[in-house]
């Protein structure tokens, strides 16, 4: 599931491609039209599924929606890529413990929206990212892996974000295999 560039979707399309990965992206699902996510799985012929959430009233309804849509693609578990909605008890119920987000801190320090600029208002020495599973408090959830990124003096939200991204790039497909060993036993 994403929301914006796709960096992360790529990122875990390519480590099944080098064999690094035993899974399979079944769909892509996205809440915007035009974002460079569905370029990148378009490329690979991975499904896309756009789910406008204006057209849903309320989150749940979004979720319910989801759901149909993971279910019809027979997805096993879920990855929220870059997914800017929050989302309900629907979703987890139907993937209890199958749902994991990538979120640019080192949680449980800077959670919600702007967490970079939360980080670099802090002055902390020290920020990453964090895969975790999903549970309903946003960016809450037993943290699967987590990776450490020094802040420098010079740094931006941009540069900063940058170098956050080359680490996420690295853990969310390493999260993934942690989870499929839990769940599957490989
Ligand atoms: C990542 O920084 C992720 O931590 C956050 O949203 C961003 C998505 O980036 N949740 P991308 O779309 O994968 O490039």
């Amino acid at each position: 599931m994403a929301s914006g560039s796709g960096s992360n979707f790529e990122a875990v399309a390519k480590s099944i491609e080098c064999g690094n990965l035993n899974a399979k992206i079944a769909v892509l699902i996205h809440n915007k039209p035009d974002i460079q996510a569905i370029e990148r799985a378009r490329k690979r012929n991975i499904p896309t599924v756009f789910l406008d959430h204006r057209n849903y009233p309320t989150r749940e309804d979004l979720d319910r929606a989801i759901v149909a849509a993971l279910q019809a693609h027979q997805v096993e578990c879920v990855v929220m890529a870059g997914w800017m909605r929050v989302i309900t008890q629907v979703l987890i119920d139907a993937f209890v413990d199958r749902v994991i987000n990538i979120h640019p801190s080192l949680l449980p320090s800077f959670p919600g929206i702007r967490s970079i600029e939360q980080a670099l208002a802090a002055k902390v020495k020290i920020t990453g990212c964090t895969v975790h599973l999903v549970s309903l408090e946003v960016d809450s959830g037993p943290i699967l892996v987590q990776s450490a990124v020094p802040v420098l003096p010079e740094d931006t939200a941009e540069t900063l974000h940058a170098r956050i991204q080359i680490q996420e790039h690295i853990i969310l497909p390493q999260a993934i295999e942690i989870l499929a060993q839990r769940l599957f036993h490989l």
